[in-house]
């Protein structure tokens, strides 16, 4: 799939579907925000949520007092349901319009690195290879990384799409030894329609970039 193909399909996703009837929706982040909480006490720490989309986990974020955060996605349609929902509060958020295999970065900016359902959709090493090139460049050495794909034993596709299913060592493996794995877990997410979703977490601490 091209970059315009991918851009195309979740653009349209975003204009044809209401945010909590996708299959991802989450009224609440809860996982998420209990891994980033326990990485990082500290809410001046600089977040960025890839492939945040129309993510409910900002709004957490927001409401947790975390006071540097960025949401990046592909899809400016997705963004902009994201700031509307927040109103005044989207103007405390940095949002990055772009593909994370492509985007320009800043160096060494972020403390944390959130990517739920994101990563699995790179179905192409080069593809993999070049999403971490851009966590070793974005995050600071000490930093964490948080990533959540569908389990082994998770669907197949999502949104129509293929993707690839991890289980916890074999998503680790893809980073490679800078990456510290410091735990995962699983989720089983019920998505709106009543399915059940098999997700890993896992959290990684990035050692030396
Ligand atoms: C399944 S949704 C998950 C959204 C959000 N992370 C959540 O948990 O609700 C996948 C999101 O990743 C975005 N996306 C897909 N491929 C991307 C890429 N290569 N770069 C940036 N965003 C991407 C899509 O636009 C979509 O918002």
């Amino acid at each position: 799939m091209t970059l315009m193909d991918r851009k195309h399909h979740w653009d349209k996703v975003y204009q044809t579907k209401s945010a909590d009837s996708v299959s991802w929706f989450q009224p609440h982040a809860e996982t998420s925000l209990r891994l980033i909480e326990g990485v990082a006490p500290d809410k001046r720490a600089s977040i960025i949520d890839v492939g945040g989309g129309a993510s409910k986990l900002v709004d957490g974020l927001l409401d947790d007092g975390y006071l540097d955060l960025s949401v990046l996605d592909l899809s400016g349609q997705a963004l902009s349901v994201a700031k509307n929902r927040l109103g005044e509060k989207a103007g405390c958020v940095s949002w990055i319009e772009g593909d994370i295999t492509k985007v320009c970065l800043p160096a060494h900016r972020y403390d944390i690195w959130h990517d739920r359902a994101v990563f699995h959709f790179l179905t192409e090493a080069d593809d993999r290879q070049a999403y971490v090139a851009q966590v070793l460049k974005a995050v600071k050495p000490g930093g964490h990384v948080i990533v959540a794909s569908f389990a082994e034993d998770g669907p197949e596709k999502c949104s129509g799409l293929e993707v690839v299913r991890y289980s916890p060592d074999k998503l680790h493996s893809q980073f490679g030894g800078t990456f510290r794995l410091l735990g995962h877990e699983r989720e089983a997410h019920r998505t709106p329609a009543g399915k059940e979703q098999l997700f890993v977490y896992c959290y990684c601490r990035v050692e030396n970039n």
